[in-house]
């Protein structure tokens, strides 16, 4: 299975515009209002880079744009980060997130010198707690009012963790 991860590109507002606004996403908050905002947010990706606040990727599956993923970081404890993905309903099922989850990973523990990685997964959630218990991650506990979801209500959130201390 070939997936890469590459920084995203405004050539991809659309796409992403698409398959954000699937009603079948349920869980998923970040819903852009429209292919503009979603330039906007792309366009704002490099600068939170370059500041250490964000690292968004484009998930490229067999060539093709099929989701996206990022890692963010705790500003008041940098060893602490959040992955976050999201896959193109048309490619569910396939393995992608499991293996995107993975990959993450390896960026968050090895460049970014991570210690701790959370994934804040709605307890419905059903695929996404299997792809993060897939790859180790241990539920903690559920955290209420956590996120805030689709329609603007506070939502709670299953906390899932991965912890590799220094040697
Ligand atoms: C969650 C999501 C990323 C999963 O992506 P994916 O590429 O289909 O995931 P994978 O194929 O790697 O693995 C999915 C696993 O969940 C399982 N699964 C899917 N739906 C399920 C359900 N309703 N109940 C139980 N398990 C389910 C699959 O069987 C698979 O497990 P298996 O390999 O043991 O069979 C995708 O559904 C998505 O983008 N959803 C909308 C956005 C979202 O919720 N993102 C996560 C926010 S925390």
């Amino acid at each position: 299975m070939s997936i890469k991860l590459r920084h995203q590109r405004v050539s991809d507002a659309e796409a992403f515009f698409r398959i954000l606004n699937n009603p079948n996403f349920k869980y998923f908050s970040s819903v852009p209002k429209s292919v503009e905002d979603e330039v906007k947010w792309i366009k704002g990706c490099p600068a939170k880079r370059r500041k250490g606040l964000e690292y968004n990727f484009a998930i490229i599956y067999h060539g093709k744009l099929a989701g996206g993923c990022g890692i963010k970081i705790d500003q008041h404890r940098k060893h602490n980060v959040e992955m976050g993905y999201f896959i193109d309903e048309d490619h569910w099922g396939k393995g992608i997130a499991t293996k995107v989850v993975k990959m993450l990973e390896d960026i968050a523990f090895k460049k970014l010198k991570a210690v701790r990685i959370e994934i804040l997964v709605h307890p419905k959630n059903k695929a996404s707690l299997r792809v993060a218990e897939k790859n180790g991650y241990k539920k903690e506990g559920v955290h209420k009012a956590k996120v805030i979801g689709r329609d603007g209500g506070y939502e709670p959130a299953v906390v899932l963790s991965k912890v590799r201390l220094p040697k």
